[in-house]
């Protein structure tokens, strides 16, 4: 066993690959995750190198677990060394320390992943994970809702209580977009200065947290949420949580929502 398998967070990462496959929000090679770890891998020689076109900026000298580019979220846990790459971070390349043992390059949503961890770098210093998934009901629900963070962030809020609690800076989202792009990327990391979770019109949504299981639970949140305003949709709603509801569970948690959105 490596020095990397025997991290615990190396566990919680590969389960949690198996999590989002699990909940059907990986279907083929949909979905993928990446965390930053602190450069201990001295030992490691390069096997190979990537060029990074966002550049790698504050995240220079860093180690970057992702998974790979085409490969099934729901294999990680059985092959991790085929299906993840460890890499060092370079100013302009990344270097292939460990994984991608059959061939392959990092996730074609690298750039995203950068961009994403030096944003919520900046903004938490405890930051450590982001992951993509096809989470179905976020997914619905940007087909259906005006595309504007702070009304979609205040249905999410309105339709269970623990929203709020798990996500007073709200959600951001953007308008479809090709993805695997920097542009994308850029346009993800732009509202993740603000915020931990990003929802990519029809196609899914991007978490941010200290590890995979706070980025993941976030995302369990915020898609029962969907679930349930989708489910309730097109009936009457007189009981949903308001404004002024929200703004007492806020006191009462010693929350602070995003500013000016209540
Ligand atoms: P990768 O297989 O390249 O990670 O792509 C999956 C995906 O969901 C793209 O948005
Ligand atoms: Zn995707």
């Amino acid at each position: 066993m490596t020095d990397l398998e025997a991290l615990p967070l190396f566990g919680e990462f590969c389960r949690a690959a198996s999590e989002i496959y699990r909940r059907g929000w990986a279907e083929r090679n949909g979905g993928n995750l990446s965390m930053l770890l602190e450069d201990g891998f001295g030992g490691l020689k390069p096997l190979r190198s990537f060029p990074i076109a966002s550049g790698a900026g504050a995240l220079e000298g860093k180690c970057l677990l992702i998974t790979g580019g085409g490969k099934y979220l729901k294999n990680v846990e059985r092959d991790p060394e085929d299906a993840l790459a460890l890499l060092r971070l370079g100013k302009n390349c990344a270097e292939l320390l460990w994984g991608l043992k059959n061939g392959g390059r990092p996730s074609s949503e690298l750039s995203a992943h950068l961009q994403s961890h030096a944003a919520r770098l900046e903004a938490d210093p405890k930051h450590r994970t982001v992951l993509h998934a096809h989470a179905t009901h976020l997914v619905a629900l940007t087909s259906v809702h005006e595309l504007d963070d702070r009304a979609l962030t205040k249905t999410l809020w309105s339709m269970c209580t623990e929203c709020l609690l798990f996500f007073p800076d709200g959600v951001g989202v953007l308008p479809w977009m090709p993805c695997g792009t920097d542009e994308i990327g850029a346009a993800t990391a732009e509202k993740m200065r603000s915020c931990r979770l990003v929802l990519w019109a029809s196609h899914g949504a991007f978490a941010a947290g200290t590890g995979p299981d706070d980025a993941l639970g976030l995302l369990e949140v915020a898609d029962k949420a969907a679930e349930l305003y989708i489910m309730t949709s097109g009936f009457p709603s007189p009981a949903r949580i308001g404004e002024e509801q929200l703004r007492r569970l806020a006191d009462a948690m010693g929350l602070s929502p995003r500013e000016g959105w209540l």
